[in-house]
């Protein structure tokens, strides 16, 4: 028997009894799919500053500062890119949605690993790194994610010193009016996306999953005091801590890869 074997009880009882549940995903979600979250001891945020290296500016300017010490990290964050498979959180997620239990996963993920589990309805509050935006006509490209970092990695190797001249020579063009395109996300300072849906479904859900998030970048994680306040019911998941004690009526100290496969099977044995 599971250690939490009453918790996911509790959690898969309040699921089957819904069609309207909702999921809110932070970066714990992908953590067992070998992309770093940005808090946890040896997050990314250990090793770049956020409010440098997570706004454009930023960024650029700490490229040129710095160049070897971020391209390593942006190397590391691209191989561990290029490796990640869906874990048995993301598929459970999306065996929620077939079961007809789970409405819609709202998440604060780029890393597109919940589409590719096979989930139809998503809300990307933070974008996602394999849709490329053009600067100039604002047209939207989809890649793919692990050709295109391949080809990425072979073009880096290529590049004779680390320049802006240089790294902008990586910037995929646009196929309508021929600009640089950049990845569609949502640096620090920028505007979130689809934040009214995002509520929306929030506030509709009669079951909120809140998953592997640390509740600390707002207005993200206002999200589920908004499900909360009109009536849902809150499951939280996550290992180490619980941002949302005050509104939580399940808590599952646990790994969502776990977890929510446990929690799915339960339903299916009811
Ligand atoms: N399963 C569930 N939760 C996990 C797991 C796991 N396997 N591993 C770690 N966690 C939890 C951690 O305990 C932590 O609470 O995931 C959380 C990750 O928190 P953060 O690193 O702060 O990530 P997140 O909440 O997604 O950050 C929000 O901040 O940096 C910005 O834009 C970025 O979308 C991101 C936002
Ligand atoms: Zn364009």
């Amino acid at each position: 028997m599971d250690a939490f074997d009453r918790e996911i009880s509790a959690a898969a009882e309040i699921l089957a009894l819904t069609r309207k549940a909702a999921a809110f995903c932070g970066s714990g979600v992908s953590a067992e799919s070998g992309i770093s979250t940005f808090r946890d001891p040896g997050g990314i945020w250990e090793r770049i500053d956020p409010m440098e290296a997570g706004t454009s500016g930023g960024l650029l300017s700490s490229l040129a500062k710095n160049p070897e010490k971020m391209m390593k990290i942006f190397y590391d964050l691209l191989e561990a890119f290029e490796k990640a498979e869906c874990n048995p959180g993301h598929r459970a997620l999306a065996d929620l949605e077939k079961m007809g239990i789970l409405a819609t996963v709202i998440t604060q993920n780029i890393d597109n690993l919940q589409n590719e589990a096979g989930s139809d309805n998503i809300i990307e509050m933070h974008g996602n790194l394999f849709r490329m935006v053009c600067l100039s006509c604002r047209r939207k490209k989809k890649l793919d994610r692990k050709p295109f970092i391949r080809d990425l990695k072979l073009t880096l190797n290529n590049l004779k010193d680390y320049s802006l001249a240089s790294l902008v020579t990586l910037a995929p063009r646009c196929d309508t009016c021929g600009s640089i395109m950049r990845p569609d996300v949502v640096m620090f300072g920028e505007a979130v996306q689809d934040l009214p849906r995002a509520f929306e479904a929030g506030g509709e859900c009669e079951v909120l999953l809140v998953l592997g998030t640390s509740g600390v970048v707002y207005p993200a994680a206002d999200l589920p005091f908004e499900a909360k306040r009109k009536g849902a019911d809150i499951i939280v998941i996550n290992p180490r801590e619980n941002a949302f004690e005050e509104i939580t009526d399940v808590y599952l100290p646990m790994k969502t890869g776990s977890a929510l496969p446990a929690i799915v099977d339960k339903i299916k044995k009811k």
